[in-house]
């Protein structure tokens, strides 16, 4: 994935690059210590990993100002879990039963982090394109 900076100065910044350069409508609360994402969504015009883009712009600004991100995954669809997870939200709370919703969290990294974390997710996506996954 393409590594994506921005300098953003409020989640309000976020949300408007998304949906005007993304076509992605990510809807984000600030609730002081953490920012919630109430709603992400790749509208259909826009190509398949708009959403990532999305994320990976508000996963940098998130760490820009040192904050967590905290959401909820309704019924804990599990593609979805594995999807945010890719980009370090970590299941809260006691854990869940099949069909709950499973509330997530991303604490804020520091750029030294970020890039190891980067090295092993591009490494997870060669091994995913090499077996002919879409990843
Ligand atoms: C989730 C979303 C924003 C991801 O957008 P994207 O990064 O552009 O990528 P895609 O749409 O190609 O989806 C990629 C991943 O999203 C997840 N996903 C997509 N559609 C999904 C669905 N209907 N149910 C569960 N997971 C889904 C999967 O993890 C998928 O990865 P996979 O194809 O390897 O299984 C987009 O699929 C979307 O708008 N979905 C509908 C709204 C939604 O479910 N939002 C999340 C609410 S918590």
């Amino acid at each position: 994935m393409d590594v994506f900076y921005r300098k953003f100065r409020t989640p309000d910044d976020v949300s408007a690059w998304a949906g005007n350069t993304l076509g992605v409508t990510l809807a984000l609360i600030d609730y002081g210590e953490d920012i919630f994402v109430s709603h992400l969504q790749r509208q259909d015009k826009s190509p398949k990993g708009s959403g990532a883009r999305a994320m990976a712009g508000l996963t940098h600004f998130a760490d820009d100002i040192g904050k967590p991100l905290t959401l909820v995954v309704i019924s804990g669809e599990p593609r979805l879990v594995a999807y945010y997870s890719q980009f370090g939200f970590y299941p809260i709370g006691s854990p869940a039963r099949h069909g709950e919703n499973v509330r997530m969290r991303r604490d804020p990294r520091s750029a030294e982090i970020n890039s190891q974390f980067q090295e092993l997710f591009d490494v997870r996506r060669s091994l995913r394109s090499d077996l002919g996954s879409s990843a």
